[in-house]
């Protein structure tokens, strides 16, 4: 992770403003978990208010204060999935980066946990990283147990301090709850000012690391036999789209769709510069050996035609055929600005988990396709549903479904090759009727079949970097399907099975209630199947009488040693 521009400058006055307040006595020995500064609960979990009107429901956003990146994801041996996050405990904007924590079952139900990685002293941040479970004691870590956990990190001092990033390491013992940080840490050295974001795997016999020489364009292989020990392997350089920064790269076996086959994937970020502005992913299908990576060719492949998908990451643990990601639904051009920091205390929503493979699509072959994880725990009741809409609209009012949230799909069949009007077209609208404000898309059944998205009729956000409207184009075969959660405040949508998919976040300053899908001049034997369904608040349940998700205390939490208490918009008296 990274920041820039306005928010960099936001950024570094608050660092420095939290740093002269901070305490300089702690130990950079002393255990991760433990308390660090007074500001910072320690050992308890931060209570989060889930209810705001942009709150996304089935989403995971932190409980308050600032986010960015996925890190550290894993799933245990009870199928126990844990993420990590960068996170800003004290302030809603980036800086004073710590490693929050929750765990879920599903991967929708999140339960708040206890910050995991505190800053060791005032000088470093902890940035970005991964987690592994060192099932072999590989470490030494682990005498007694089959399931001590790895984090893996980039320890960054500002540039008033000497601007270092280095790869650090701390080891868990309680199953990724809390953690104690390797007493001759920094596993791998450095005095680069740009060196970050340590991404590790389990290759055959040995461990992998992936990590970001970041203004080098160069993803860095190494190799170590027990996670303490580091040898570069080699360089994965000068690739696809440069930006100005390369960041948070994965490696990770996808398994390919049609077959029982897996291949390996360097999934890497760019920040700025992405084509649409600030932050995008991008991909490269390739083979690795265990110390070099090979791409199948030259192609720059974006994995996500919206502007709020940065940072995924895939998580550790899972059968080699399973590939799941999550990814930061933000972009660094605004995301310090956005209005959920005044209004509701807390600032960018996770994606969607998503399940990933690779596909030879027709004509521009690899891609990587990703599509929702199982929705099922959240899935709700059908409120609407045509299996042959014809020239027609549907019409639903979801001012009722608590979650103000949606899952929706669109099939289209038999769509013929030829003399397409130009109007035949299916378009989506999600309204607010108090306001008119409203959150678009839609698909053209000719031409090269474009679909667009369109957030730019919302108030509640203006900024010049805010581009509001999105599309992508498909290779027409003859049927084509759209599916998307709108949850709140973030739209995924998802083409032809997740062939393209695009992450938007939206800000209307009255909830969006109401949701009208139309089609027009539709080619004669044209196929249009609708169903439209409530997703319930994953949130909900764990809200206490006054609508607090307090998150994982426990008889055991040592709440005296932390006696604030929660004053609403990330104050603490
Ligand atoms: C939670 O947030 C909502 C909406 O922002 C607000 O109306 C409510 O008062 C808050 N609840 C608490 C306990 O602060
Ligand atoms: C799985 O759950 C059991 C019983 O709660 C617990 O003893 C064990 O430590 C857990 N395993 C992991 C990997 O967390
Ligand atoms: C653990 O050891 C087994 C048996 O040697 C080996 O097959 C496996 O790859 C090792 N895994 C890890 C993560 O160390
Ligand atoms: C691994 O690194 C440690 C220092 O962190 C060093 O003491 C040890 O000798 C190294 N082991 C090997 C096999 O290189
Ligand atoms: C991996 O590939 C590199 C580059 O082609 C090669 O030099 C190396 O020997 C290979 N390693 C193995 C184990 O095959
Ligand atoms: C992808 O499919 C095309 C035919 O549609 C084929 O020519 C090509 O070899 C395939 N690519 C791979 C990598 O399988
Ligand atoms: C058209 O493309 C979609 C998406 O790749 C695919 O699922 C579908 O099977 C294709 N249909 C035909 C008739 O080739
Ligand atoms: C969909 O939106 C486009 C762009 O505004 C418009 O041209 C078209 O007529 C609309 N189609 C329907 C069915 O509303
Ligand atoms: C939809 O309208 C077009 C003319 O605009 C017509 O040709 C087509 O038959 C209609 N489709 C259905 C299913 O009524
Ligand atoms: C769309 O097609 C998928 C895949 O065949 C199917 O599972 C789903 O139920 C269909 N949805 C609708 C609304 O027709
Ligand atoms: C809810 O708020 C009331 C009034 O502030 C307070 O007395 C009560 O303890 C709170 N309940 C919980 C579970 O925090
Ligand atoms: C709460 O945290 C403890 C570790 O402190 C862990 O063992 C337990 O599984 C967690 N419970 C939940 C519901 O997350």
């Amino acid at each position: 992770m990274m920041f820039t521009s306005l928010v960099a400058a936001v950024a570094s006055v608050l660092v420095c403003s939290v740093s002269a307040q901070g305490t300089s006595s702690v130990s950079p020995q002393s255990s991760t978990s433990v308390y660090a500064r007074p500001d910072v609960p320690t050992g308890t979990p931060i209570p989060g208010n889930y209810t705001g009107p942009l709150r996304p429901q089935i989403h995971f956003s932190p409980p308050q204060n600032f986010m960015n990146d996925p890190n550290g994801l894993f799933v245990d041996a009870n199928g126990t999935w844990h993420l990590y996050y960068q996170f800003n405990p004290t302030q809603d904007v980036p800086g004073n980066q710590h490693w929050g924590h929750a765990t879920s079952e599903d991967l929708y139900h999140w339960v708040n946990q206890p910050i995991a990685i505190h800053r060791p002293n005032d000088a470093e941040y902890v940035y970005s990283g991964s987690a592994v479970i060192d099932v072999n004691n590989t470490s030494g870590f682990f005498p007694d147990q089959d399931n001590g956990v790895v984090a893996i990190y980039t320890l960054a001092s500002y540039p008033y301090t000497g601007a270092i990033q280095t790869q650090n390491i701390a080891y868990s013992r309680d199953g990724g709850y809390t953690f104690t940080p390797y007493e001759r840490n920094p596993v791998i050295p450095s005095n680069l000012p740009h060196f970050r974001d340590p991404k590790v795997i389990w290759y055959e016999d040995h461990w992998v690391m992936v990590v970001a020489f970041a203004t080098e364009f160069s993803i860095g292989i190494y190799t170590s036999p027990n996670l303490i020990n580091w040898t570069f392997a080699s360089n994965f350089s000068y690739h696809g789209l440069l930006g100005y920064q390369y960041e948070c790269p994965s490696l990770q076996t996808v398994p390919v769709e049609g077959t029982d086959e897996v291949m390996w994937l360097m999934f890497l970020s760019i920040n700025p510069g992405a084509p649409l502005g600030g932050s995008i992913s991008q991909y490269f299908p390739g083979y690795f050996n265990g110390t070099h990576f090979e791409a199948v060719d030259p192609v720059a492949r974006i994995a996500d035609f919206g502007k709020d998908n940065y940072a995924g990451q895939f998580f550790y643990g899972t059968p080699p055929d399973e590939a799941i990601s999550i990814a930061w639904a933000s972009n660094w051009q605004y995301t310090g600005l956005t209005p959920s920091g005044p209004s509701e205390g807390w600032r960018s929503s996770m994606s969607l988990p998503r399940r990933n493979y690779l596909a030879n699509a027709t004509r521009i072959g690899w891609v990587l396709v990703s599509e929702p994880y199982d929705l099922s725990p959240v899935l709700g009741r059908e409120l609407a549903a045509n299996d042959s809409l014809g020239n027609g609209t549907i019409l639903v009012d979801y001012s009722s479904v608590y979650s103000n949230a949606l899952y929706f799909e669109v099939n289209v069949t038999d769509i013929p090759r030829a003399n397409i009007s130009g109007s035949a077209t299916l378009n989506f609208t999600f309204l607010s009727l108090d306001t008119g404000e409203s959150v678009l898309g839609g698909f053209y059944f000719g031409g090269d079949n474009p679909f667009f998205l369109d957030r730019g009729n919302t108030r509640g956000f203006e900024n010049v970097f805010y581009t509001d409207k999105f599309s992508t184009v498909n290779i027409p075969n003859g049927t084509w399907s759209l599916s998307g959660v709108i949850d709140r405040s973030i739209l995924e949508v998802f083409i032809n099975g997740g062939e393209h998919s695009a992450t938007i976040t939206f800000f209307p300053t009255q909830p969006l209630t109401v949701m009208a899908l139309s089609t027009m001049d539709l080619p004669p034997d044209t196929g249009v199947s609708v169903a439209v369904y409530a997703l319930e608040s994953a949130w909900q349940q764990y809200e206490n009488e006054n609508g607090t998700v307090v998150g994982n205390v426990t008889e055991s939490t040592p709440t005296g040693r932390f006696s604030k208490r929660y004053a609403g918009h990330g104050v603490w008296t």
